[in-house]
């Protein structure tokens, strides 16, 4: 019999965590970002039926409190299938307290955790793979990135530029991120603050890889983002 990396429990003692508790400003739609629809369905059952693709023992919505009961019903939806074990949490003011309230609810069976943002729903199935198998190798975290095309200067408060990093050492970075979840439990009780959960690991002094990345892995942001998003849903159904 061949093994499937997609076959149900592929990935064991995973546990992925989708924040999808922010109000999404800058898409300014009439209601949080991922409660809008892409074709029948929303962003957030784009993005749970491929969590429960990747073959995740278990995953966990974080959304705003007063939608817990709208996202309950997409699992009974989407989660027919029996896989991934899927809970609905009510998430936090900062992404940071919504990652930590889905952390919250993993059991002693989840070893490595993927925090993976609702707003990149269309991120295929074999990122998460490559995320999980760098932990699995060793390494405390795992990113999916991309090389940047722009070249990227620092500036100062008056925007003067102060440095230019080689282009060839940057990458423009996606979730889902990985972990080893006591390590990223540990991070987020530091109670520091970061723009991805990778920067609370590297700050405790781990190692965090970057693995290759997906041009399908890009964050609906604004309502550019939310017409590329539904274009290439219409041309191939992804
Ligand atoms: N997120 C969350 N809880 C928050 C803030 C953000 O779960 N308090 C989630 C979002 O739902 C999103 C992901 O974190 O899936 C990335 O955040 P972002 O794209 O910035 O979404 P929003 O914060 O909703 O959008 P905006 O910043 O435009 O308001
Ligand atoms: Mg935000």
């Amino acid at each position: 019999m061949t093994h499937s990396p997609h076959d149900a429990h592929a990935l064991h003692g995973v546990g992925v965590v989708v924040v999808a508790a922010g109000s999404g400003s800058r898409l300014g739609a009439d209601r949080p970002k991922a409660f809008v629809r892409l074709d029948g369905e929303t962003i957030l059952e784009h993005a749970l039926v491929r969590a429960l693709a990747a073959g995740a023992a278990r995953v966990v919505l974080v959304v705003p409190a007063e939608l817990v009961e709208e996202a309950q019903g997409f699992l009974d939806l989407h989660a027919g299938c029996g896989c991934g074990d899927p809970v609905v949490v009510p998430g936090g003011a900062e992404r940071g307290d919504s990652v930590a309230a889905g952390l919250a609810v993993l059991g002693e069976d989840i070893d490595v955790v993927l925090v993976h943002d609702a707003a990149r729903c269309l991120t295929p199935a074999v990122v998460y793979e490559r995320v999980v198998a760098a932990v699995r190798a060793g390494a405390a975290g795992a990113v999916p990135g991309l090389p940047v095309v722009d070249t990227i200067k620092i500036v100062d408060d008056d925007g003067v530029i102060t440095a230019t990093p080689a282009r060839s050492t940057l990458r423009a970075v996606q979730t889902p991120q990985g972990f080893q979840l006591g390590l990223l439990r540990e991070a987020h009780a530091s109670g520091r603050q970061a723009t991805d959960d990778a920067a609370l690991v590297e700050q405790l002094g781990h190692d965090v890889v970057v693995v290759e990345g997906d041009p399908l892995g890009f964050k609906i942001t604004d309502q550019e983002d939310l017409r590329r998003a539904r274009s290439l849903l219409a041309q191939d159904g992804r």
